[in-house]
C-alpha cells in the first residue's frame, strides 16, 4: 500500500511518498480501506514538533509514529477475530486518535476506537473532516454551558475549530459574532453568523462590546485583549493556547476567578454521534476548503501551515 511516511522531524519536505505491506487487523481491530484524510494544524506541529516539548510524546530522537493523520473515512475491509461491532463493507468515518496513521490506503484501528458509520447522505471527504474541528468545537461548548441567547463571540471564525463553533453556538440558541478576515464574511454569514467583524475591529479600543462567551479558535489573540470583552461572569474558551498561555489562564483563574477553559478534548463517541446527526440532517455543514491527492501530501502541509485555510482540508485517497 501507499503511505506518505516522515523519517524526521521538519519541513513538509520530510513527508515521502513509501511502499508499505498491507497491515492485519489484530483480533479487536478493524482495518479500514482509506478513502479520504484530512490535514489538520495538528498535523504540521506534529511534523515539526512545534513546541519542542511534543518530541517526549511523539519521539525524542525521531518520530515514534512516522505515519500521520488523525482524520479517516473509509470502508472496513478486514476484521479482527473478536470484532463485533462492525462487518466487511462498512462505510465507516471518524478519527484515529492519537495511534495517528490516516495517511496511508488502508490502517487497523480498535473497533472501540471514535468511528462510526458513515450516513448515505454525508460524503466520505465531509465524514474525514467532520471530526476534528467538529469535536473540538463541541466538547468546548459543552464545558461553557452554553445557554440560548447568550451572546458569543468567535475569534478566528474562518478555521476548522471556527466554522464548526458557529454553527453548534447557533444550534444552541446563542447569538453569534463572527470575527474574521472581510474576505471570509461571507462564508461565516452562510453558516449562520448573526454579526460579521474583522479582525482589526475585534482589538480596536472602539470594540467595547462584552460577551458571555469569547470563544478564542486560534491562540492569535492575547489572554488580555480577549478578557476585555468577557461580561462578568462569562467564559472565555482558549481552543489553541501554548503552554505558556496555559500557565498564564490557570493563573488568572485560580487568583481571580475567573471562568477560562483550555486543554486538550476529549473525543468521544458520544459527540461525534451528534455532529453526525447533525450534518446528516443538514443543519451542520462541513466546510472544505481543498483537495490535495495523497502524493500531494508536502504541499497540502504547506497550505494548511500557511495558516489561512477556510475550515477543512481534505486528502483524495481512492475515489470520493
Ligand atoms: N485544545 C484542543 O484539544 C485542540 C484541538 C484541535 C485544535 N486545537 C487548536 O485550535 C487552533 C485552531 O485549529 P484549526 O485547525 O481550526 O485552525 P486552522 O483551520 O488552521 O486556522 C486557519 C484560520 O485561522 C485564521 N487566522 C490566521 N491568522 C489569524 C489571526 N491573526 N487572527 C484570527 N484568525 C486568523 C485564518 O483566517 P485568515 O485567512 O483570515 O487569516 C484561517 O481561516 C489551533 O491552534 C489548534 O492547535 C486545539
Amino acid at each position: 500500500m501507499k503511505v506518505i511516511a516522515y523519517r524526521n522531524y521538519g519541513p513538509p519536505e520530510v513527508l515521502k511518498l513509501e511502499e508499505r505491506e498491507i497491515p492485519t487487523p489484530k483480533k479487536n481491530e478493524i482495518r479500514i480501506k482509506i478513502y479520504n484524510t484530512a490535514v489538520n494544524s495538528g498535523d504540521w506541529r506534529i511534523r515539526k514538533a512545534d513546541p519542542k516539548l511534543a518530541k517526549l510524546y511523539f519521539g525524542i530522537f525521531k518520530p515514534k509514529q512516522p505515519i500521520l493523520g488523525i482524520s479517516i473515512a473509509g470502508v472496513v475491509d478486514s476484521l479482527g477475530k473478536d470484532v463485533t461491532k462492525f462487518k466487511i463493507g462498512d462505510k465507516v468515518f471518524g478519527s484515529t486518535g492519537m495511534r495517528l496513521g490516516a495517511y496511508a490506503e488502508y490502517t487497523c484501528i480498535p473497533e472501540s476506537s471514535v468511528i462510526l458509520r458513515l450516513p448515505e447522505e454525508i460524503s466520505f471527504s465531509e465524514g474525514a473532516c467532520l471530526s476534528f474541528g467538529g469535536l473540538t468545537a463541541l466538547d468546548f461548548i459543552q464545558k461553557c454551558n452554553l445557554q440560548k441567547n447568550q451572546t458569543f463571540i468567535v475569534y478566528g471564525a474562518s478555521s476548522s475549530v471556527g466554522t464548526a463553533a458557529i454553527q453548534l453556538a447557533k444550534h444552541f440558541g446563542a447569538i453569534v459574532t463572527a470575527v474574521c478576515s472581510q474576505k471570509n464574511f461571507d462564508l461565516v454569514k452562510s453558516l449562520g453568523a448573526d454579526f460579521v467583524m474583522d479582525y482589526e475591529t475585534f482589538l480596536s479600543e472602539s470594540h467595547n462590546k462584552k460577551y458571555d462567551v469569547v470563544f478564542e479558535c486560534v491562540g492569535k489573540s492575547s489572554i488580555t485583549s480577549n478578557l476585555l470583552h468577557r461580561s462578568e461572569g462569562g467564559v472565555l474558551v482558549l481552543v489553541g493556547a501554548s503552554f505558556k498561555e496555559m500557565f498564564q489562564a490557570a493563573w488568572i483563574s485560580l487568583t481571580k476567578g475567573i471562568n477560562i477553559k483550555f486543554g486538550p478534548i476529549a473525543e468521544t463517541l458520544e459527540n461525534l454521534n451528534i455532529l453526525t446527526e447533525l450534518t446528516r440532517k443538514g443543519i451542520y455543514k462541513v466546510v472544505i476548503d481543498k483537495f490535495f491527492p495523497l502524493e500531494a501530501m508536502a504541499e497540502a502541509h504547506r497550505y494548511v501551515e500557511a495558516g489561512h485555510k477556510k475550515g477543512n482540508v481534505a486528502i483524495n485517497i481512492d475515489n470520493d
